[in-house]
């Protein structure tokens, strides 16, 4: 991939623009310059390692350094490039990495965040210390994370901004970046890029190169499965794509410890379509299983993470050690934290995983839109029905049904409440859950009747706490509800009802949503791991003429399913209808300009329950 061409800098204002701009920047900018006196002298952040990084203000006016001769060689000192998170009203996150072999005793980095590509209208400047520098070096493997709420301008249209940083006589790449709007009801339009499952090992991010060129989109939701823990895990890791193989510092396939996680992330970042995409968009992420490991989830009995595939359990040498899988979620976290920019607060020194991080956080898109951005791994209880995969985890043997046990939960209590009370007191139009495993219920059934659920890893294993969720959200009757799901790599477009086991689809009391699930990236889809012995024609006409009329049929609140591609969706939201558009994108091809093929299209109307298929026709 190191031939990939990169994307050109985004769009410059055009020159009438740029004028009026920079007339009412210029007074912005002085007095981001004056109120740099106030916002920016003290140390914005005095516990390093636990919120990011401190840094000062230094104004817009020029900096204590030579800018006129920067080297642009940005990788020599930028090797993972920069990226945007987590917007907020008045700012946004901005992130880098400097690699440890461009790191001077003695150098501060700088950054510079203005209304222009070009830079000639800055909005505010900023200084990381030399002294932070080193040992954020130290402390935080060399990545830098700046949070900038607070200080920049609420506008109407939240940006965009652009951003650099500037360290040693060298410039980072430029990357583009948006705060929410202070629109509030004025706001009309909201269009998301969903992201899930990016196994580096398993193909090539042609889908993320889509995404980074197109510009009707706002911001990123990436649903989880940022890095696989496994490098080359012949279970699901085994397709030949050699020059994306690579191996851990533990030498093994699975992540052991920290310096595991960081490589991976590492590698991951290194990727220059997956750097496109975050140079240009602003991301908001959460976790699944695999930043830490497969099927992960929280042994209550042991207090310990439970990770059923995971070495430290399996291997009889690791003696299925609680303490070390509690110190893999610790280090998992960690990475996760340095690596994945978020406004979460992260204590290094924490013990325990549930003291270490939280990562549930809602984002408010004025009265538009409410965005809750849910965590499913690090507070669920173990899979109801054992943890062997198929009469466990998955497919769960028939004389199981602890899966509908109110003692089963996947957010846990706090997280919970927060969900219930935020989704049925907002009064935005449209209610978005940023959501990690399937919500749907997904079983073979008998006349409407759940025989059996397939996925118990999912939220069928969870099924009174989803209950009690759309009973909550039934008797507030909260309307435009909407879930973004990733984690199964598959296409699926779903009414959310009540009660699944009520097939009537006038009884539009039940209908309580909808949810769309966002493809892999490249992850392995059921199609492939189902029909790993078929060629690729075989495997197609398996999965499209058996799997999707059998899964409709018996669950007839799925309205699209598709385990046969890769690529990624967007979520349009208007004040009329949500459109939910799902691309396929070879990841067999390592062009960046591969082929994008629109596979599938559904729109619900605002207030009305269903969704409605639309043309895919020149999409
Ligand atoms: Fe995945």
């Amino acid at each position: 991939m190191s031939s990939t061409p990169r994307h050109p800098l985004p769009h410059a204002p055009a020159p009438e623009m740029n004028a009026q701009r920079r007339r009412l920047l210029g007074g912005l900018g002085a007095a981001l310059g004056v109120a740099g006196g106030g916002l920016g002298l003290s140390w914005a952040t005095p516990a390093l390692a636990a919120t990011g990084v401190a840094w000062q203000s230094w104004g817009t006016g020029a900096l204590p350094i030579d800018t006129r001769n920067l080297r642009t060689d940005s990788a020599r000192v930028f090797d993972l490039s920069v990226s945007s998170a987590d917007p907020s009203l008045t700012g946004v996150i901005l992130w880098t990495h400097i690699t440890p072999g461009a790191w001077r005793a003695g150098e501060a980095l700088y950054l510079q965040v203005a209304l222009d590509a070009q830079f000639q209208t800055l909005l505010l400047q900023a200084v990381v210390g030399a002294e932070d520098v080193a040992q954020l070096q130290a402390q935080r493997d060399g990545t830098e994370r700046i949070d900038l709420d607070g200080q920049l301008p609420a506008t109407l249209a939240g940006g965009p901004y652009f951003y650099r940083f500037i360290y040693d006589g060298t410039v980072s790449r430029t990357g583009r970046c948006r705060t929410l709007s202070s629109a509030g009801s004025a706001l009309k339009q909201l269009k998301l890029g969903l992201l899930t499952c990016q196994d580096y090992t398993n193909g090539y991010y042609g889908a993320l190169a889509h995404l980074a060129r197109d510009e009707s989109i706002d911001f990123v939701l990436h649903l989880g499965d940022f890095i696989y823990e496994t490098a080359g895990d012949p279970r699901f890791q085994s397709l030949p794509f050699a020059d994306r193989a690579f191996t851990l510092p533990s030498g093994g396939v699975v992540a052991m410890n920290l310096a595991d996680y960081r490589a991976l992330y590492h590698r991951y970042r290194s990727d220059a379509n997956l750097q496109a995409a975050m140079e240009r968009h602003t991301f908001i992420c959460v976790p699944d299983d695999h930043e830490t490991a497969n099927d992960c989830y929280w042994d209550y009995a042991r207090d310990t993470l439970g990770a059923p595939d995971h070495p430290y359990t399996t291997d009889p040498a690791y003696g299925n050690s609680a303490a070390l899988l509690k110190q893999l979620k610790l280090d998992s976290q960690r990475a996760w934290s340095e690596y994945v920019p978020a406004r979460v607060t992260h204590n290094p020194l924490a013990t325990h995983p549930h003291e270490a991080l939280k990562i549930w956080r809602r984002f408010q898109f004025g009265s538009f839109l409410d965005l809750f951005m849910i965590e499913n791994r690090s507070w669920r209880s173990a899979h109801a029905c054992g943890e062997a995969q198929w009469g466990g985890r998955y497919l769960p043997a028939t004389s199981c049904t602890a899966y509908t046990a109110s003692s089963q939960t996947l957010l846990g209590a706090t997280q919970l409440n927060w969900l219930r009370e935020g989704l049925t007191q907002s009064t935005a139009q449209w209610k978005l859950m940023g959501n990690q495993t399937l919500f749907s219920r997904l079983a073979i059934t008998f006349a409407g009747a759940q025989v059996a659920p397939i996925n118990i890893d999912a939220w069928d294993g969870f099924q009174a706490e989803r209950q009690a969720l759309t009973s909550a959200l039934k008797e507030a009757k909260v309307r435009n509800f909407v879930v973004a799901t990733g984690d199964l790599h598959t296409y699926i477009a779903s009414q959310l009802r009540h009660n699944f086991g009520n097939v009537n689809n006038l009884d539009v009391a039940n209908q309580i949503g909808v949810e769309f699930m966002t493809p892999a990236v490249t992850s392995s889809n059921l199609g492939e791991m189902l029909g790993a012995k078929l060629t690729p024609a075989q495997r197609t006409l398996l999965m499209q003429g058996l799997a999707a009329p059998a899964v409709k049929t018996l669950n007839p609140h799925i309205q699209y399913f598709n385990s046969n591609q890769q690529g990624y969706s967007t979520l349009e939201f208007t004040t009329n209808w949500v459109e939910w558009t799902a691309y396929a994108v070879d990841k067999a091809i390592s062009d960046p300009a591969v082929a994008r093929t629109c596979v599938a299209r559904q729109r619900k109307f605002v207030d009305w329950p269903w969704m409605v298929a639309q043309s895919t026709q020149g999409l």
